[in-house]
């Protein structure tokens, strides 16, 4: 006879670690946030170390539902941005949506008047959608200060620019007539440090992105811009195939894209039946391919094919010894869009978890060597901006509380490369976290030497708050813990820059 099991012990399953969340918390963390935001942030734990100066800016999807209408997936979600400004030991938080056209008019309207490309869907069914190819400019994935500029981004179209001190919206920015009206432009920039090579012969900071025409093949376009944001250097080629392209990764010589193995169907969506993103189906007997796109408008593209896998982000790419290497997030399939699904009601055990992979493409054969680096289910990786595009010894990512499974990111993975040692910060069993953004300490000279921004959403309490951790030791407590009066809806990307733009302490 088995013995009886206390309720606390039948709940562990012999293989499945104890959830190290509540899905209701979870769900809370996907309210809107209607209101708009002004204030010194005096709720603090720890100390703001007076070293760090500088803009954290972050974007994300801010409103989920109009007139009680909701989006059908949080990727539909107008852009709100937060802008937390540091100086001397202070902190300044400030949040506007992207005043967009799309806006304006739901907020007007108080009704869903446009179609998202994740599955939103006007009221009316197949009537109101059929043939509608209006989308709205919704601004909600990165944001990104250069030059004397400021974008929010979204890749379907052209870039909003925002004033940086006040965030109120300028318009969208055809960026002095290199986009043509309804033109994309990625969500992604990279900044190059500035490594010498025949393009940059002075070897410049640059703003690296690109922008992606898909069809039966794909044009892409390579844009890279001085610090003054004139254009500095252009190269576009056309690849075979539909490509979904998100994200790139970049070293001194290429732009490296992932021509994921996804199929897309217009007709669905021409008909208004679904939305562009279910349209998109997963093929895994096509292989992946990863195309290297040289920055040299002289230069030779280069592919490279291997096992099928869907990337959203790369960590960092470098040259090393004739071959690219590329470090990514890579799913065994595409997390496909269900059309009859609300999103709140996902079962994280049945969908893909991002896991970190290195990729060595080798120039001279072709071949490509993949090994995993990371079981943990993680996403939105980055480096100390010195390394972008040089060989890396650290990341940091955002990655699920226990070590096996899928589930919501709660915590921060650091990663070695070198020794194969992680550090954990986690925000369980009630905090939920996000990107994670790297600040290197002014005077640092280690890789690591630095702090890592992470904006994390605390059901206990319904509020967000902002945590300042060592970047040398992300196991220890914070430094600080800046708690906000409010929450902000789960977040995409954000930037730092040691800028202080806005109120001076
Ligand atoms: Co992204």
């Amino acid at each position: 006879m088995p013995e009886l099991q206390s309720p606390t012990q039948s709940a562990v399953l012999p293989n499945q670690a104890a959830l190290s969340y509540s899905i209701d918390d979870w769900k809370r963390g996907y309210e809107s946030q209607p209101g708009e935001f002004d204030y010194w942030i005096d709720d603090v734990d720890g100390e703001i170390p007076a070293a760090l100066t500088g803009t954290l800016f972050r974007n994300g999807p801010g409103l989920l539902e109009i007139g009680g209408q909701p989006f059908a997936h949080p990727f539909d979600g107008d852009g709100y941005i937060c802008k937390i400004t540091f100086q001397d030991g202070h902190a300044h938080f400030r949040s506007r949506y992207v005043k967009t056209e799309g806006y304006l008019a739901e907020q007007k309207a108080q009704k869903i008047l446009y179609r998202g490309v994740f599955g939103t869907e006007k009221a009316g069914g197949f009537l109101a959608n059929i043939f509608d190819l209006k989308l709205k400019n919704i601004a909600n994935t990165h944001i990104m200060p250069w030059g004397e500029k400021l974008w929010a981004l979204w890749e379907a179209a052209e870039p909003h620019q925002l004033d940086p001190e006040t965030l109120d919206t300028l318009g969208l920015d055809l960026l002095d007539g290199i986009l043509k009206p309804g033109d994309a432009f990625a969500a992604h920039p990279r900044i190059d440090p500035g490594a010498v090579t025949k393009t940059n012969p002075k070897g410049d900071r640059r703003l690296v992105n690109f922008a992606a025409k898909p069809g039966l093949s794909t044009a892409i376009t390579i844009y890279e811009f001085d610090e003054s944001g004139a254009l500095a250097n252009t190269n576009t080629v056309t690849v075979p195939g539909f490509a979904f392209l998100h994200d790139f990764a970049l070293t001194p010589n290429y732009a490296i894209f992932f021509q994921n193995p996804v199929q897309f169907n217009p007709f669905p969506f021409l008909l208004g039946m679904r939305s562009a993103g279910q349209c998109l189906k997963f093929d895994p007997k096509q292989p992946t391919r990863a195309i290297a796109i040289p920055r040299d408008p002289k230069g030779e593209v280069k592919t490279f094919e291997t096992n099928p896998c869907f990337v959203f982000h790369h960590a960092n790419a470098f040259e090393q010894n004739g071959k690219l290497v590329v470090d990514s997030v890579c799913y065994e399939s595409f997390p496909s869009v269900d059309p009859d699904m609300d999103f709140l009601d996902i079962d994280f055990d049945t969908i893909p978890a991002g896991e970190l992979w290195r990729y060595e493409l080798d120039l001279e054969s072709g071949g490509v060597d993949s090994k995993i680096i990371e079981k943990r289910c993680v996403e939105f990786p980055v480096v100390h901006p010195d390394y972008v595009g040089q060989s890396q010894r650290y990341g940091y990512i955002a990655a699920t509380h226990n070590a096996t499974g899928n589930a919501p990111l709660q915590g921060v993975l650091k990663v070695d490369w070198e020794t194969g040692d992680r550090q954990l910060h986690s925000f369980a069993p009630r905090g939920f976290g996000s990107e994670p953004i790297f600040v290197p300490r002014p005077d640092g000279t280690a890789e690591d030497d630095g702090w890592v921004l992470v904006l994390s959403y605390n059901a206990a309490g319904h509020r967000s708050e902002l945590a300042i951790l060592d970047a040398r030791d992300l196991n220890s407590a914070p430094i600080a813990t800046l708690k906000l009066k409010h929450h902000v809806p789960y977040g995409l990307h954000g930037s730092f820059t040691n800028t202080v733009y806005g109120e001076q302490a």
